[in-house]
C-alpha cells in the first residue's frame, strides 16, 4: 500500500467507523454466532499472494462483523464498560501511525514526559498526594501483579528476586471473598501461592470486615507466617462494594504491611466532590490503581497505576543490558523498569486527548450523568414488586433479580433468573451479564457505556419486563 493508497483507505475506515456508530443499536449487541463459526470462516492458510485491501474490507463485514460483540453499543449493560470516545481513538489512530516503543525516555521523550505529566494530572485529580508517582499500566491485572512483586521484594530486602523463593517466607496475602480473580492470579504468578491468598469473609454489603482480616493476621504470625500485603477494593467487581479503606490501611501501617488498593471501577469517581469522603485515608496505601478504560472515555488499554516507594518499585524491576544503556538516565523516567514488559505503547497520548477535549467538568457530568440514571431506574426496580434489589447501589450498578412471589428456593429463583438474562440476551437488544451473591444469581445493570442515555436505560428495562412476562406465562409465576 502507497501513502496515496493509505490516505484513501484511512478515509475509507474513518468512515466505516462514522457509519458503525451511527447504526451502532442495529447490530445484535451480544453477538448470536456460535462457537467455531468465525473460525470456520477463515481459510487454513494464509494467502501467498497479497489481496486487495478492498476485498479484505469487504472480507471484515461478511466475515468478522457478526461475530463482534458491540462493547460500544448503548445498549451494552454487560460487565463494566470499556469505553471509548473520538478523542480517545483519534489519539490511538496517531499512536499506532507513530508506531513507537517508549521504553525509555531516549526511545521517545514526549512518550515519557507526556505519561509523567498525565499520571501527576490524574493522581491530582483523584485527590492522591503529589508523594506518588505514576505509571500506566496496560490492565488492572498486570498492576496488582506489578504491586505484589514489590511488595515480595521490598520485604524480602530484594532476595526473592535473586535467589528465589525458600523456607524463609512464608508469605500471606489478603483479600476479600469478593475481591477480583486478579488477586489470585497475581498470587500464583509471584510465586506466593493460591494457598497463601487468605479470602476475608464480606458483611451484607459485600464489604471487608475488617476484625476478620485482623484475627486473620494475628493468627497467621502466630503461625509462623508473614502477613505481605492486604488488596482493598474501592468498588468490587460483582457490586461494586468498597472496603473500608481507612480501617484496613490502619491495621496495615501497625502491622507493617504492604497495602494496594484496586480501585480498577469505582476509582474514576474520585474526581467528583461527591465522591470526596472516598478519598479519605487512600494515601495510606502503597500502590493504587483504577482503569481510565473502563469508565473515563479512554480506549483500553490504561491503567492508572501509582506507587508511593517509586525506588523499590524500580528495584524490583530494573534491569541494564548494554543494549539498553544511556546517559541520561539520571534525570529522566525509563518506564521499562516501571513493569514487566520492556516495549510500551504511547498511551499517554489517548489520555491527553480525553483530558483535554473533555476537560475535568466533560468527565464529571458524564460520571454524574450514569450516576443520576441509575438512580432513576433503581427507583423503578424497588417501586416493581417483582423483582428485588440484592446488593446497595452506591455508583452505577444494579444486582437485581426477578422474584416470582411464590418462590423461595434459591435454587429455582438462580435458574429462573439466569433463563431470564439469556433470554434478553438472545433478543440481541441489549446485553447484560451476571454474577453470585451470596449464592444468589443476580443479574447486573450496568449504566456506564459511553453513549447510553435515558431512552437506552427505559428499553432494556421493558425488554426485561418483557420477558418476565413471557416467562410467566411458559412456567406458570405468579
Ligand atoms: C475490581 C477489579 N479489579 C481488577 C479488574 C481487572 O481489570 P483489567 O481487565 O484491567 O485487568 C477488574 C475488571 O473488571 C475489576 O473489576
Amino acid at each position: 500500500m502507497n501513502t496515496e493508497e493509505f490516505r484513501n483507505n484511512g478515509y475509507k475506515i474513518v468512515d466505516w467507523l462514522c457509519d458503525y456508530f451511527e447504526n451502532i443499536e442495529k447490530f445484535p449487541v451480544k453477538s448470536q454466532v456460535e462457537p467455531g463459526e468465525i473460525f470456520n470462516r477463515i481459510p487454513d492458510n494464509p494467502p501467498e499472494n497479497g489481496e486487495n485491501f478492498n476485498d479484505i474490507l469487504n472480507d471484515f463485514d461478511e466475515k468478522i462483523i457478526d461475530g463482534i460483540t458491540h462493547w460500544q453499543s448503548p445498549n451494552f449493560f454487560a460487565y463494566f464498560p470499556a469505553n471509548n470516545s473520538y478523542p480517545s481513538i483519534l489519539a490511538e489512530f496517531l499512536t499506532t501511525g507513530l508506531g513507537l516503543q517508549c521504553m525509555m525516555w531516549l526511545t521517545s521523550p514526549a512518550a515519557t514526559e507526556l505519561e509523567e505529566k498525565m499520571m501527576n494530572w490524574l493522581r491530582d485529580s483523584i485527590g492522591l498526594p503529589s508523594s506518588f508517582s505514576g505509571v500506566i499500566q496496560d490492565t488492572a491485572s498486570t498492576a496488582t501483579l506489578v504491586s505484589l512483586l514489590t511488595a515480595r521484594e521490598k520485604y524480602s530486602d530484594f532476595e526473592i528476586n535473586k535467589y528465589g523463593f525458600n523456607d524463609k517466607y512464608k508469605y500471606r496475602v489478603y483479600c476479600s471473598t469478593e475481591a477480583h480473580s486478579s488477586i489470585e492470579k497475581a498470587v500464583k504468578i509471584t510465586g506466593i501461592g493460591s494457598q497463601n491468598l487468605v479470602k476475608i469473609e464480606v458483611d451484607d454489603k459485600f464489604a471487608m470486615k475488617s476484625e476478620i482480616l485482623r484475627k486473620a493476621i494475628i493468627n497467621d504470625i502466630a503461625q509462623g507466617f508473614t502477613p505481605l500485603c492486604v488488596v482493598a477494593a474501592l468498588g468490587t467487581t460483582g457490586s461494586t462494594a468498597v472496603d473500608p479503606i481507612s480501617v484496613i490501611g490502619n491495621i496495615c501501617k501497625e502491622f507493617n504491611i504492604w497495602f494496594h488498593i484496586d480501585a480498577a471501577y469505582a476509582g474514576s469517581t474520585l474526581i467528583l466532590d461527591e465522591y470526596k469522603h472516598l478519598r479519605k485515608d487512600i494515601d495510606l496505601c502503597d500502590t493504587f490503581v483504577f482503569n481510565p478504560h473502563k469508565w473515563l472515555l479512554t480506549n483500553f488499554d490504561c491503567s492508572a497505576y501509582f506507587v508511593k516507594d517509586k525506588e523499590a518499585l524500580i528495584r524490583t524491576f530494573e534491569i541494564l543490558p548494554e543494549y539498553l544503556k544511556t546517559t541520561e538516565v539520571k534525570y529522566v523516567n525509563n518506564y521499562r523498569d516501571w513493569g514487566i514488559q520492556l516495549g510500551r505503547r504511547f498511551r499517554a497520548l489517548k489520555l491527553w486527548f480525553v483530558l483535554r477535549h473533555y476537560g475535568l467538568e466533560g468527565l464529571r457530568s458524564k460520571l454524574r450523568q450514569d450516576i443520576e440514571l441509575t438512580k432513576y431506574l433503581k427507583e423503578k426496580i424497588d417501586s416493581d414488586k417483582e423483582f428485588e434489589i440484592l446488593a446497595p447501589v452506591d455508583f452505577n450498578v444494579i444486582c437485581f433479580r426477578f422474584k416470582p412471589n411464590e418462590i423461595e428456593d434459591i435454587d429455582t429463583l438462580n435458574k429462573i433468573n439466569e433463563e431470564l438474562m439469556n433470554l434478553v440476551n438472545s433478543t440481541g437488544k441489549a446485553f447484560f451479564t451476571h454474577t453470585k451473591l451470596n449464592g444468589s444469581f443476580v443479574i447486573r445493570f450496568v449504566i456506564g457505556q459511553t453513549n447510553v442515555t435515558k431512552e437506552n436505560v427505559d428499553k432494556a428495562w421493558e425488554l426485561i419486563k418483557s420477558k418476565v412476562n413471557e416467562l410467566k406465562i411458559i412456567k406458570g409465576y405468579k
